[in-house]
């Protein structure tokens, strides 16, 4: 047994899968959430982990809890020697974010919990100076709040390792996650009005949704939309696999992209989703979104050269995935049907 590992926004989109893949690698999970982005389910337990839990015929140990409180952090740390960081979802405020990190490297230090895997994200890079980017790109350029909040938790998480000897942190940047496993029963389900592509994609190909707005043609791009580097929601998972073995190194503080190493454009996403559902996508072309860049895709080798991970599922596969969770389920978590 690899043991026991603490999930926070376990029962997210990304945090859900990293559950699945923690409990095939033979970890134990102890995941805390605080619903704030996952669907309530049967009783008290996220709808997302009730069904991995129905696909693994197991049991997961669940909390529902807020990183802020201190209390129930210290309860956690006892049982659990590796925190895995999955989303500290960026709040309004950044400051509030980092409160939430100071807490928990404070409970983590008192409870001897010296490993950490991050779930930080491409948008440190700001907009690249060159592409690919690799992980020696400056940092720091985000002009976003949720850019801003991975950096300046990546540099609260470095600056620990720095002080404290023997603290190890993996902190993983995270390109574009898309797609869903390949099961059906857990996938991307965002409350409201979807701010990313590809869940609004799907939701127009179910018909949630009427039109996509794509948000500017006139980037200096293959055909003037947006590229970005688009990655299986499993082939990440995989990645914090391929981290907690990497802290068993006592590596100190180490990042890697996790991207696939090629983008694709906005209509390109379009077209490879009416190829995977078989629907049409109506879009219009609409102006920019501010803050938007025009590309961003990965140097993925360093990953592949010190964690032995690489991203294995094409475009494709993505996308079959992808439209499989939304088909199944076309209302997302709520409608409960493919449980
Ligand atoms: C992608 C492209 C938009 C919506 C990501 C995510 C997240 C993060 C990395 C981990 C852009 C265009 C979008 C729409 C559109 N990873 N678009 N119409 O902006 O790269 O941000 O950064 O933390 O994956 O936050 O992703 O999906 O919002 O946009 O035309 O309705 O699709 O302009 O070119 P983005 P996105």
């Amino acid at each position: 047994m690899a043991g026991k590992v603490l999930v926070t926004g376990g029962g997210g989109y990304i945090g859900s899968h990293c559950v699945l893949e923690l409990i095939e690698a033979g970890y134990q999970p102890v995941v805390v959430d605080n619903f704030s982005n996952a669907h309530r389910g049967e009783g008290d337990v996220p709808e997302s982990i009730r069904r991995v839990e129905k696909l693994l015929d197991t049991s997961i140990e669940f909390h529902e809890l807020d990183l802020l409180d201190q209390t129930g952090l210290e309860k956690l740390f006892k049982k659990a020697h590796v925190c895995l960081c999955v989303r500290v979802r960026s709040r309004p405020l950044t400051g509030c974010v980092c409160r939430v990190c100071l807490h928990a490297s404070q409970v983590m230090q008192a409870h001897r919990v010296h490993n950490l895997v991050f779930s930080s994200s491409a948008t440190v890079y700001g907009d690249p100076q060159h592409l690919p980017i690799d992980e020696q790109h400056p940092v720091g350029g985000c002009t976003n709040p949720y850019g801003q909040t991975k950096y300046f938790i990546e540099e609260m998480i470095k600056d620990h390792c720095k002080a404290e000897k023997d603290f190890n942190a993996v902190l993983l940047r995270y390109f574009n996650p898309i797609g869903a496993h390949s099961s059906g029963q857990i996938g991307e389900d965002p409350q409201g009005i979807p701010n990313n592509l590809l869940p609004y994609v799907a939701q127009v190909a179910i018909g949630r949704r009427k039109c996509l707005s794509v948000f500017g043609n006139d980037y200096d791009t293959i055909d003037g939309t947006g590229v970005r580097d688009y990655i299986h929601v499993v082939d990440l998972a995989k990645g914090h696999i391929a981290a907690l073995k990497k802290l068993k190194d006592n590596c100190g503080c180490q990042v890697y992209n996790l991207g696939t190493g090629t983008g694709y454009s906005v209509l390109q996403m379009v077209k490879a989703v009416e190829k995977a559902s078989g629907r049409e996508i109506s879009y219009k072309i609409s102006p920019r979104r501010e803050g938007d860049i025009a590309s961003c895709y990965a140097d993925p080798r360093l990953a592949e050269k010190e964690l032995g991970w690489k991203a294995h599922f094409d475009l494709e596969r993505m996308c079959e995935d992808l439209w499989r969770w939304q088909s199944m389920n076309p209302t997302g978590f709520s409608n409960g049907s493919a449980s």
